[in-house]
């Protein structure tokens, strides 16, 4: 009745925003992601007969409030699909720098729906399992598979899944992380989502995602970054577009962005295989391949407003790391 997963975030080389169906996070565009090795998230799920209500820790506090609704509404459809009514202590613990502006959604509910299932003594498929975790948070339903991961849109909810387009090892990237702000998101990307049909280059975004996507695939599955390096670039600017000029208009970079994103296309201009990549937030994601990764750094610390400088290759899929009352996981 326990099972305890660990899951890594990703970073969305193509990106998701914007749902066709808000209630079942079915997105309006397909989007294709790294997972993150060196970030982790490990929750831990016990379903407790003696239990009143769900209990969940993040981080070593309690959560209450909206947070903890969205927990409880993700093991509702957990019990509902095994038919069991035991309230649930929830513990999850991400190792990386908490507040650092770094989205943890997607491993928190990839972890949670991992653990949830496990501990609930149901055996899903990976497919069912990251369609899950969608309905959590529709960029977890990428940290389920591993590696290098493809979410199609699907026309229904067992039809919407991620499934991984390549092996971690296929191709040695590192996501070089520049933290210029750690505070947390003024707008969470689940009210960002509902904003996005209000701008008038949604509509363009999405129509043109699938060819994105399809070059990105094709440059991922070549190892091709000269390739890669415009599509990422030119992706995240279509979704800060829309952002910019939906209604309410959302601008998440500071000036620090700026400099960054400056930066980084001369850096490449210079030679220097990196390209930028930026979610809901300030913070730049420079994607390289990794025996660049400590000159990208180097180069990061260098500049203005950069408070922090993460590095991460390629991560794997979701895996339980404990179970009860069967003993340990394979
Ligand atoms: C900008 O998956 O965080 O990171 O479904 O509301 O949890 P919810 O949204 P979320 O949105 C991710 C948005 C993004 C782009 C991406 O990861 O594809």
């Amino acid at each position: 009745m326990a099972a305890t997963a660990e899951a890594h975030p990703n970073i969305a080389f193509i990106k998701y925003w914007g749902n066709r169906n808000p209630a079942l996070n079915l997105p309006a565009n397909p989007s294709l992601s790294m997972n993150l090795a060196a970030l982790r998230t490990v929750t831990t799920v016990s379903f407790d007969p003696d239990l009143a209500q769900d209990e969940v820790e993040i981080n070593g506090e309690r959560v209450e409030g909206r947070a903890y609704q969205r927990v409880v509404a993700h093991l509702d459809r957990v019990r509902a699909l095994a038919g069991r009514r035991e309230r649930a202590r929830v513990v999850s613990r991400n190792d990386f720098p908490t507040g650092a502006g770094l989205a943890s959604s997607a491993s928190a509910f990839a972890a949670l729906t991992l653990a949830a299932v496990a501990a609930a003594g149901l055996t899903l498929s990976e497919a069912a399992l990251s369609a899950l975790a969608r309905l959590g948070s529709g960029s977890a339903a990428r940290s389920i598979p591993a590696g290098f991961v493809e979410w199609q849109t699907g026309e229904r909810h067992e039809a919407s899944f991620a499934r991984s387009i390549a092996p971690p090892d296929y191709w040695a990237l590192a996501d070089v992380i520049a933290i210029v702000e750690q505070a947390h998101k003024p707008v969470t990307s689940r009210q960002g989502h509902q904003l996005a049909p209000t701008s008038p280059f949604q509509e363009a975004r999405v129509a043109t995602a699938p060819a994105r996507l399809a070059a990105c695939k094709r440059a991922l599955l070549a190892r091709d970054f000269t390739a890669l390096a415009p599509i990422l670039e030119q992706d995240t600017l279509m979704m800060h577009a829309v952002m910019m000029t939906s209604t309410p208009s959302l601008f998440y970079w500071t000036g620090e962005t700026v400099t960054i994103i400056r930066a980084v296309r001369c850096w490449r201009e210079g030679g220097l295989p990196v390209a930028f990549t930026i979610d809901a937030g300030p913070n730049v994601h420079c994607i390289c391949p990794a025996e660049v990764a400590g000159e990208v750094e180097g180069r990061l610390w260098e500049l203005p407003g950069v408070r922090e400088v993460l590095v991460s290759g390629v991560g794997g899929a979701a895996r339980l790391i404990e179970q009860e009352p069967r003993g340990a996981a394979p």
